[in-house]
């Protein structure tokens, strides 16, 4: 069942969505640990201002919300689509959004699990959040996890928190053990500039201050839990900003119309404001702004509208369009906050997708400039990332996009990676600033192309890429080819693993980001070497598949010829050359490739070379039959 369906057919559902539409919404998250009694506090919110719909949102979490299918309701598919876009990029994130309201207020509130390893879960529950319920248990008062928490909501971008100091029964109601806690509470706070900071005394389990007013404190004068909630001001700076719009559709029913929609993600716009495609610089005008309730003269951040422009230029999904001044930065290189969330660590040089808004681009991490160690805040240096860890890191993409620093907007400030094999979500980033560095580094445009050299060479300029076990046979092999080739008149250079890492790849060992790192320069190498016009026989275990890919994809179209030697472990033990097998079993060597270091076979290489039981002129003829008959040799 869809949403829609979902809704018509539960009328107290559509009544109540309908009365709360016109009301100010709250976003706000709780984060402590179980013992802290998170749950309880919930709890009694829900418990004391009893709207709850929870069984019905439940329900509608389970469906599968598509942006515009919902009509009026936006405040559904809000509650349900920070998972969405996580389910989709096959991530599990254990963040519950609860929704209740009183008449003052509608609230969504982001619960996320306490355990230690949840900083992307929190961090998913934070990104849309405006205040932060911090929880802590009077007895034991500021926690370093207390700190943590304080410092990713405040990395996200929530400039409101409360500290709750939870189970004050337990210590007698005591003004005094609660004075403690709040100065040190607001001395670290300090830290973190947040635009209002209030610690409040209560017990959930009693209903202490959350929603009424305690009769065992009458020390305390300040609001309750629930009064502070409904009346904080949080107005954000969406509205004031300069107009943002990243289009996610462009909607095209027939000929004579064309109109970009998507969802305000700052400022506002009116018709016959000037628009600006930043990244081309064409411009046109609002000729017609249409909101789900039908023309308008003017729309803000937040509403879900389609904009119709008096002028046909060129704009497809993924643009952020903006105002004519105040501009979003245009770059291609950025310096962000990154928040890793895979199990697989993140490796500087690896190409991933970043997605910001609608647009997808190829980007890698240039540099880790640092990593934040979140209990100390230290800066470390880093050569690769884990689960949950944060770093400030320098970012390439393969082309220029829009996008504003995250303090200026969080939404066209942030960004997901996703892996390109497994297509999951891998981090979360908050630009901080462009770096336009590279942006003055051009092209050399040079007389000699890589055509006229492989033309006087009379060859068709190529990489063979070798990858395989250790001891599989890929030196041996890619040696006696070269001869082969050479003889025969033709141009090559053979790059070997071993031979490189004595000269230019000297810094690196055998940890997967060095791995990683000793591809990525071995490709640039030899792209090189094929715009040289050669035949580059490239001989590197080249263990994971992401870098081989990358690779390949530095190329031309059939310039990249993948040679599987494929050779099984047991084999390549017995042959052990270089005697590294027989050290590695004994512990002397670690991350050793196929024993505790991983290879990830190819897939789909252009040639797969069984090598048991066949002499290396065997295989050298197999590979050469190739070659010839695709036209890359002479011979
Ligand atoms: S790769 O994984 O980064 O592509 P590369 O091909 O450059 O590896 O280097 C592999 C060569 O280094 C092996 O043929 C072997 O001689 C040597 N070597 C030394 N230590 C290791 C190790 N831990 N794992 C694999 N090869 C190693």
């Amino acid at each position: 069942m869809d949403l829609k369906t979902q809704l018509t057919s539960d009328k107290s559902v559509t009544d109540y969505i309908l009365s709360q539409e016109n009301k100010d919404q709250l976003r706000f998250l709780t984060c402590g640990s179980v013992d802290d009694g998170k749950s309880t506090l919930i709890g009694r919110l829900l418990f004391d201002t009893k709207l709850i719909f929870e069984d019905q949102l439940a329900a509608l979490e389970k469906d599968s919300v598509k942006h515009g299918t919902v009509g009026e309701d936006i405040d559904l598919a809000l509650l349900v689509d920070g998972l969405e876009a996580e389910r989709e990029q096959g991530i599990t994130i254990d963040v519950a959004y609860r929704f209740f309201a009183t008449d003052k207020r509608k609230f969504v509130v982001a619960d996320t699990p306490g355990h230690e390893q949840y900083t992307r879960n929190m961090a998913t529950g934070a990104s849309t959040a405006d205040l932060a319920v911090l929880l802590v248990d009077a007895r034991a008062g500021l926690m370093p996890q207390t700190r943590r928490h304080a410092y990713i909501a405040s990395l996200l971008g929530i400039r409101h928190v409360v500290l709750a100091v939870n189970k004050i029964d337990l210590v007698e109601f005591s003004q005094k053990r609660f004075n403690e806690i709040s100065e040190a509470f607001n001395e670290f706070a300090a830290d973190f500039g947040f635009t209002t900071q209030i610690a409040i005394p209560m017990s959930a389990r009693y209903g202490d201050n959350v929603t009424i007013k305690s009769e065992s404190m009458p020390w305390y004068g300040g609001k309750t839990l629930l009064d502070h909630l409904e009346t904080v001001e949080v107005a954000g700076t969406d509205l004031e900003g300069p107009f943002r719009f990243p289009v996610q559709w462009v909607n095209r029913p027939n000929l004579d119309f064309r109109g970009f929609s998507g969802t305000v993600a700052g400022g506002s716009v009116s018709v016959g404001d000037p628009i600006v495609v930043p990244t081309s610089g064409q411009t046109s005008t609002v000729k017609r702004i249409i909101t789900p309730h039908g023309d308008a003269d003017a729309a803000g951040a937040g509403e879900a509208i389609t904009l119709q422009l008096n002028d046909e230029i060129d704009i497809s999904r993924g643009d952020l369009l903006s105002g004519d001044n105040d501009r979003p930065d245009v770059a291609d290189q950025m310096a962000a906050h990154l928040i890793w969330m895979s199990e697989e660590a993140l490796m500087p040089g690896r190409r991933y997708l970043l997605k910001i808004g609608g647009a997808t681009v190829s980007a890698s991490i240039t540099d880790i400039k640092y990593q934040v160690d979140i209990n100390s805040f230290e800066h470390l240096a880093a050569k690769k990332l884990d689960l949950n860890e944060i770093a400030v890191c320098n970012f390439s993409l393969a082309k220029p996009l829009s996008f504003d620093p995250y303090k200026d907007n969080r939404h066209t400030g942030s960004f997901i990676l996703i892996d390109r094999l497994s297509n999951a979500t891998v981090a979360a980033g908050m630009i901080a600033f462009p770096l336009r560095r590279a942006t003055n580094i051009h092209w050399q445009a040079l007389e000699v192309d890589k055509n006229a050299r492989a033309e006087a060479k009379q060859q068709k300029p190529a990489v063979l890429w070798f990858t395989g076990l250790s001891g599989s046979g890929k030196s041996t092999v890619a040696t006696l080819l070269e001869k082969k080739l050479h003889d025969l008149g033709n141009h090559t250079y053979v790059l070997d693993g071993d031979n490189v890492r004595h000269g230019l790849n000297r810094d690196l060992g055998f940890s997967d980001e060095d791995r990683v790192e000793n591809i990525r320069r071995v490709s640039e190498v030899s792209k090189l070497m094929t715009d040289a016009g050669l035949i580059t026989l490239v001989s590197f275990i080249s263990p994971f598949r992401s870098e081989r890919r990358m690779a390949r994809d530095a190329m031309g179209d059939g310039e990249f010829v993948e040679i599987f030697v494929d050779t099984p472990i047991d084999d390549c033990r017995k042959r052990d050359p270089k005697g590294l097998y027989a050290k590695a079993d004994r512990g002397e060597i670690k991350n050793f490739t196929g024993i505790d270091s991983p290879y990830e076979a190819p897939e789909e290489a252009e040639i797969h070379l069984k090598t048991v039981g066949r002499s290396a002129e065997e295989l050298v003829e197999e590979i050469f039959a190739y070659l010839a008959s695709n036209g890359y040799i002479r011979g």
